[in-house]
């Protein structure tokens, strides 16, 4: 018993303290054994042995369970000390980094789209009403401004809510013809599971002489960019709404988790939105003082599509910069 009691108190290990459980209390361990042997005691011994057999019993397993907890306590101890990370100690080796599954994601997309001759625009991210609101058709106090909500600066500027703004901006330092992408952060009061509050767009605007430019060739580059982005998926697109497309569709992929069947990343209806759409509103053109032209423009949320390529569940994760998750894209 004391014995045993040393034993127990001097393991290093959660291992040894499994062998030792195992020594104890196992099929043919040390209880096992003892209690067969009271059988054989006489009868009038019996009771006496069977209760200090039992004492035993329930003492060493206490003690076993306290160090095993006190084991537990020391590893997980280990490991947070092993996983800490000295930012500030000077590397020697040569340790490679990887490209964010974000900016793997948005490269892929600009790859698509220069390999089409779309120039590649930029905008700044603190932007001023004009060119997030007002000039796409959304003026003071129209509802679809809650469609995103805003940050806002003290002096009426603000974190553009979308990439939209470039199209403005590129209308107004270009003539058409005019065919552009826009990468780049964007910034929404949004926080869970599948919203933070800076995500990435790409943009999209194309815009010609009247009549050049239609929906059907929307339709035609949009298909085949997300079957370059997502392989053999079926496509389809939904009317919607936006201020300033019309008419305006979203667009759908056929799930790519359960290939349409129905599963809780498509919440059971077989499809994934991926991307909003849409001819150019003639009011946006009479903003920036365009006439006679036609255009289409798009815009898709570049964490959604590298969440559905890497299969990556909590948006959240990709801005939390653990290694863990990042090593595996190298
Ligand atoms: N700006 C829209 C959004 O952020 C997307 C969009 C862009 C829709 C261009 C249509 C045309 O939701």
């Amino acid at each position: 018993m004391k014995d045993w009691k040393e034993k127990i108190q001097n393991a290093q290990s959660l291992d040894e303290i499994e062998r030792i459980r195992i020594e104890l209390f196992g099929k043919k361990g040390y209880f096992a054994k003892e209690f067969e042997r009271l059988k054989t005691l006489p009868k009038d011994q019996k009771p006496v042995v069977a209760k200090e057999l039992n004492s035993a019993k329930n003492t060493l397993f206490q003690a076993l369970q306290q160090k095993k907890e006190e084991l537990l306590a020391k590893e997980i101890q280990r490991k947070l000390q092993s996983e800490k990370i000295d930012v500030s100690l000077y590397s020697v080796s040569g340790y490679k980094g990887a490209v964010h599954p974000v900016q793997h994601t948005m490269d892929k997309i600009i790859e698509y789209f220069t390999a089409l001759n779309y120039a590649v625009e930029a905008g700044p991210l603190v932007e001023e009403d004009f060119y997030n609101f007002e000039a796409l058709n959304l003026p003071k106090h129209h509802p679809a401004r809650d469609m995103q909500d805003t940050f806002y600066f003290q002096d009426g500027k603000l974190l553009r809510t979308h990439t939209s703004p470039v199209q403005i901006r590129t209308m107004l330092s270009h003539q058409p013809p005019i065919r552009m992408i826009s990468p780049g952060a964007v910034f929404r009061r949004d926080f869970d599971l599948t919203h933070t509050p800076m995500f990435h767009q790409v943009e999209g605007l194309v815009v010609d002489e009247a009549g050049k430019v239609s929906f059907a060739n929307l339709k035609f580059v949009l298909e085949d960019f997300l079957k370059y982005m997502f392989g053999d998926v079926n496509i389809r697109f939904r009317p919607s709404f936006f201020p300033f497309t019309e008419p305006s569709a979203e667009v759908d992929i056929s799930c790519i988790f359960c290939e349409g069947e129905g599963c809780r990343v498509c919440s059971y209806t077989g499809w994934l939105e991926v991307l909003g759409c849409g001819m150019v509103d003639p009011n946006v053109f009479d903003a920036v003082g365009y006439k006679d032209v036609s255009g289409y423009a798009f815009g898709l949320g570049v964490e959604r599509f590298a969440m559905l390529l890497h299969r990556i569940g909590d948006l959240r994760s990709l801005f939390e910069g653990d290694l863990r998750l990042l090593e595996q894209f190298r």
